[in-house]
């Protein structure tokens, strides 16, 4: 039962292809969790396509909202404040969250808080491990962002490390269309991959000159795709079990190998993982073993917090709101904001 101190926010994300609206109690309480897809929508496509999403959200959005409220058990009376991802994200589908976000806060008189997309999605790792408090490290790892991030209190983020070509998502997404394996790749690469050798085919774990904790993908992707032409060429049949497996094993050594050092060099004992490819069954298979063996305590979202979601948004909205954040009806969509940025 909801009182009167409790702090209840209403969450909305339509950053990329799912609507989603949430409400979050005193910022680690989940009451509801609603998200409409569009996966099947773009699959068709090969990947998301920017103008479908924007008009998909603008027909979703406000069942997804009601539907949030219902969830809840809750009204807009209740509603303490309204969180919006404004960024970053695909400038028309960011649109459409923010547009609804401004017009509900406008006609219900209550405060708007704009939230950034990564933060929300490091703040997944709230709902389900109560404990967890800053300072830690987190390794953000979705469709559109690599980030090693030093969360060193709510709100307050270093970004010590992050991609300096394709994202880790957007390179499953990229070897899966190569092996034919259609949109998302990363579950499908996830899922082959346990039918295949990882150590059958050496890739290579791409160093960043200068940089101890940025990462590269591409050049890994051509590896991928170079192997398959000259297989082609020579006229070797392809397992695309190993090659999948293979590929995610270069992939995961990489995360491994910068993640841990950055947690071995600021020193808290304490790291998580969050966004899409948080979700990969053998990244946490490998966290989970890697860091054990140093003693540093391990903290990931179920796959469904790791994924786009509003429910990661709410509860960033809570510690910005708590935090005095506010945003003016002014506050408008911005695709490559960063990290930290207001
Ligand atoms: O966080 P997210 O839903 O959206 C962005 O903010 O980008 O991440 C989507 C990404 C896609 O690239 C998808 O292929 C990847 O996450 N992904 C996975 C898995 N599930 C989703 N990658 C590897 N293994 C998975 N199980
Ligand atoms: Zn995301």
């Amino acid at each position: 039962m909801e009182t009167k101190e409790d702090i209840l926010i209403l969450a909305i994300e339509s950053s990329c292809d799912e609507t989603a609206a949430s409400v979050v109690k005193n910022g680690r309480g989940v009451l509801s969790n609603i998200i409409s897809s569009q996966i099947e929508l773009h699959t068709l496509y090969g990947g998301v396509v920017p103008e479908i999403a924007s008009r998909k959200h603008i027909e979703k959005i406000n069942q997804v909202i009601e539907e949030a409220l219902v969830g809840a058990g809750v009204t807009l009376e209740d509603i303490t404040a309204i969180a919006v991802t404004y960024g970053p994200g695909l400038v028309g589908a960011l649109l459409v969250g923010v547009s609804a976000a401004k017009a509900i806060s406008f006609a219900a008189q209550k405060p708007l808080v704009g939230v950034h997309h990564i933060e929300g999605h490091i703040s997944a790792n709230y709902i389900e491990n109560q404990e967890l408090e800053p300072p830690f490290v987190c390794l953000v790892v979705s469709g559109g962002h690599t980030h090693l991030v030093v969360v060193k209190d709510y709100g307050e983020y270093d970004i010590v490390g992050c991609t300096r070509d394709d994202a880790a998502g957007e390179a499953f997404d990229k070897v899966a269309r190569t092996l034919g394996l259609g949109y998302p790749g990363g579950p499908k690469i996830d899922s082959l991959s346990r039918e295949g050798d990882p150590d059958a085919i050496k890739f290579p774990r791409a160093k960043v000159v200068g940089s101890d904790y940025d990462f590269s993908f591409s050049g890994l992707k051509s590896a991928v795709l170079n192997y398959l032409n000259s297989c082609e060429m020579k006229g070797i049949e392809v397992n695309e079990a190993d090659v999948a497996a293979s590929f995610q094993k270069a992939v995961i050594d990489v995360l491994v190998r910068h993640s841990l050092n950055a947690v071995g060099e600021y020193g808290f004992n304490k790291f998580a993982i969050a966004g899409g490819v948080a979700s990969n069954s053998s990244l946490r298979a490998a966290f989970e073993t890697e860091c054990g063996k140093r003693n540093i305590k391990f903290y990931h979202p179920s796959p469904i917090y790791c994924t786009d979601n509003a429910a990661m948004i709410g509860v960033a909205g809570y510690y910005e709101y708590i935090r005095g954040t506010r945003s003016g009806y002014d506050l408008n969509a911005i695709p490559n904001l960063r990290l930290g940025e207001r």
